[in-house]
């Protein structure tokens, strides 16, 4: 692939190459040295429209371990604030040798339209979608696809050991790109996904937006315990207040009350249960506070550490086939 906008056309063995490279890439983070030559001399440009904690810094770090140099750009003090478009932003980031630009926006499609700008200028230049208004947020679903599969076989992370596992996706799906990007991996590995929400929040046409082979195993659910019922997996998901209108945005207490995960609430799941959350979370909302903390239950820092490790492969992956496809940015010495 040229550029990562979305999980919809990743196959099982593209998902298994990332899995096993994020693998190596864990060790390399658990060496001495951490880091490797491996995109010496490439440019990353960070281009965050949008907040982020986790995304933007792990992108960066991964770049930096993988010897790449980066470009931060933050819009509150950048020359958008003087009406520069967004693609004459990534066009001054192409003219100072961006190789890969890492790109967030709060409206769905926009690192797709750089992405084309660029190869319509054949640029060369790669697009990583960081998240992208409701639509996708791939490089979450390859992280959460890699914290599970490397809890079930760290010595060989693979998607075949999410066949037939059930995992619930809770919370507020129809605002979430990480769910998409979710449903698109899980579903290709083969789990049973079974989504839980309020009726706002999940409307019934979700599962017209999944490939017909899959369909029979993807479950959608208006109360909460026939999801977690034996359960392998709970993935809980953000309110995102942000993108509600006022009509669709529940009281908290009561979403806490109906949909909150809590350690009773678990009980219903498969003994080994673990819960995920792609943060940041609202504490006590989605699930509560004492769960959140409690490291044999949550794999929350798991997801936040394997983002690190999964997003080198991708930033090696992609860069390794630019070196070989665009003999200009190879060094000349
Ligand atoms: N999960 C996630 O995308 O977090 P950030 O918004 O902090 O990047």
């Amino acid at each position: 692939k040229k550029h990562i906008i979305s999980l919809e056309d990743f196959s099982k063995e593209e998902y298994d190459t990332v899995l096993n490279t994020a693998a190596s890439f864990r060790d390399v983070l658990k060496s001495r040295t951490k880091k490797v030559p491996a995109l010496q001399g490439q440019v990353v440009a960070n281009m965050f429209f949008e907040p982020s904690t986790r995304t933007r810094s792990s992108f960066e770090l991964a770049a930096k371990r993988l010897s790449a140099d980066i470009l931060n750009f933050a819009p509150s003090s950048s020359s958008l604030t003087k009406g520069e478009t967004i693609l004459d932003t990534a066009k001054t980031y192409l003219a100072m040798g961006a190789n890969i630009m890492v790109i967030r926006h709060s409206h769905s499609g926009v690192p797709l339209n750089i992405a084309q700008e660029m190869d319509r200028l054949k640029t060369g230049v790669s697009i990583f979608n960081a998240g992208d208004g409701l639509h996708q947020h791939p490089s979450q679903g390859l992280l959460d696809l890699f914290t599970l599969t490397n809890l079930l076989d760290p010595k060989n992370p693979r998607t075949d050991l999410l066949k037939r596992k059930k995992i619930a996706i809770v919370g507020d799906i129809i605002h979430s790109r990480v769910a998409r990007s979710n449903i698109n991996s899980l579903l290709t590995a083969g789990a049973h996904l079974h989504l839980a929400a309020p009726p706002t929040l999940l409307p019934n046409l979700f599962a017209d937006t999944v490939k017909s082979e899959h369909k029979d195993r993807l479950f959608i659910h208006w109360h909460l315990e026939p999801a977690l019922e034996n359960a392998d997996f709970v993935m809980t998901l953000r309110l995102q207040k942000e993108r509600m209108a006022d009509y669709l945005l529940p009281s908290l207490r009561e979403y806490h009350q109906l949909f909150g995960i809590t350690r009773d609430r678990l009980l219903l799941c498969n003994p080994d249960v673990k819960v995920l959350h792609p943060g940041p979370v609202n504490r006590g909302v989605e699930l509560s506070s004492d769960l959140m903390d409690d490291e044999r239950l949550s794999l929350i820092s798991d997801q936040v550490t394997s983002g690190v490790a999964v997003r080198m492969a991708l930033l090696y992956l992609i860069g390794n086939l630019k070196q070989e496809t665009n003999p200009q940015i190879l060094p000349t010495v």
